[in-house]
């Protein structure tokens, strides 16, 4: 009987052993980098750019925040990264509480400046680090960066974000090296997957699939749709239906319901809905206690059109009550 014991713990030590080296040594999983040339036009430029700043607000994380204004839009030197979050610190914006974080991470230089930014990286590299979670070394990215939510940003919006980006003016702004904390060193290395199809970009005629589209990659859903605990993945049958607790500053906010229930925007009329978004184009003065985390003055640069696009979507949802989330 003891000997069957001594086995049995035996095989379980083996067994942890086996997990901890395969998490430890063969994650995360990698594709290398495509092999792409983009060649930059003033077009493809001016699109990635009305991406990066207007629906897909890369900005927002990778350069600081000026929380003067409503919404807390991006200063200058824009992409030029920002201060690291640390033990100590939480970060508005990114953090959905105020506690702290696990380690020390420092979100990246990404203007075209080559030693302190991503001015040598191929466009492969750069499109794996956004939609794969995989940084030019081969190491799986904090999934603060949200690459699991930007592997749907078709190639060709890919390519042009790219090119927006070579575009931006170099900065020399060195970020310190990140130091996370065990566990989650190891446990970021489980998420990163490589994508292995072509990802098209829908048809615009299709207002329902754009609208999708855009609300995708514009991260609505992060923060509009309850998540379980601190994971990343919403909850079923709440998708959109707000509630989400932030904490900015010393007082929680809750993002709204946007689903077409009468608790959300189910009253509201198209032209309600891109009016909303249209009354923030100019930057606002606030104080500190009236602010937001959701950056409407950058959003409120998309087309009306494109507005229009996620107005059809949203309607198209099921409707959900909203209901306010712990922090
Ligand atoms: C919600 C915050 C957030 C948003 C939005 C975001 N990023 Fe990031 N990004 C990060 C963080 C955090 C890191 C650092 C991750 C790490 O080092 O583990 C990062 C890393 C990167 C890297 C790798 C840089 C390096 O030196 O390793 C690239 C490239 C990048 N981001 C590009 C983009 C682009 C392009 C966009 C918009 C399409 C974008 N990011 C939007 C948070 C964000
Ligand atoms: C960083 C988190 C965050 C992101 C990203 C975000 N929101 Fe919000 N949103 C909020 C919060 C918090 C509120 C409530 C406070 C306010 O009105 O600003 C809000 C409010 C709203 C409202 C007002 C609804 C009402 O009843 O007054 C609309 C409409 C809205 N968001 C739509 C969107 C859409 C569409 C997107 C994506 C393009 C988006 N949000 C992205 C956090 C976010």
């Amino acid at each position: 009987m003891k000997r069957f014991a001594t086995i049995v713990a035996g095989s379980l030590i083996l067994l942890l052993a086996t997990a901890v080296v395969y998490v430890g040594l063969i994650l995360p999983r990698t594709a290398p980098p495509a092999d792409i040339e983009i060649v930059s036009t003033p077009e493809l430029v001016e699109r990635g750019r009305y991406l990066a700043e207007h629906v897909i607000l890369c900005n927002d994380c990778h350069s600081e925040r000026d929380w003067t204004q409503y919404g807390g839009p991006p200063m200058p030197p824009i992409g030029a990264g920002r201060a690291c979050m640390t033990r100590q610190t939480a970060v508005a914006g990114i953090m959905t509480s105020e506690s702290n974080f696990p380690g020390v991470l420092c979100i990246r230089n990404i203007t075209s400046d080559k030693d302190t930014g991503i001015g040598d990286w191929t466009a492969g590299e750069i499109i794996r680090s956004m939609r794969e979670g995989i940084g030019r070394d081969g190491r799986a990215l904090f999934p603060i960066m949200p690459y699991f939510i930007f592997k749907d940003i078709s190639d060709e919006d890919s390519a042009a974000i790219v090119a927006y980006m070579r575009a931006l003016p170099p900065v020399r702004a060195e970020r310190a090296d990140r130091d996370i904390d065990f566990p989650m060193n190891v446990l970021i290395r489980l998420w990163p997957e490589p994508l292995t199809d072509p990802v098209p970009t829908p048809d615009r005629a299709d207002s329902i699939a754009w609208g999708a589209y855009l609300t995708a990659i514009g991260r609505c859903s992060f923060c509009h749709t309850p998540r379980a605990g601190r994971g990343i993945a919403g909850i079923t049958g709440k998708e959109f239906a707000g509630g989400v607790p932030f904490a900015i500053g010393s007082k929680v906010m809750y993002s709204k319901n946007l689903t077409p229930h009468a608790t959300g925007i189910g009253n509201w009329t198209r032209e309600a809905f891109i009016a909303r978004f249209k009354a923030y184009s100019e930057p606002l003065t606030v104080a500190p206690e009236d602010n937001t985390l959701m950056d409407w003055n950058a959003y409120a640069g998309m087309t009306e059109a494109d507005l229009s696009a996620i107005y059809d979507y949203l309607q198209s949802l099921p409707p959900v009550e909203f209901v306010q989330q712990e922090l």
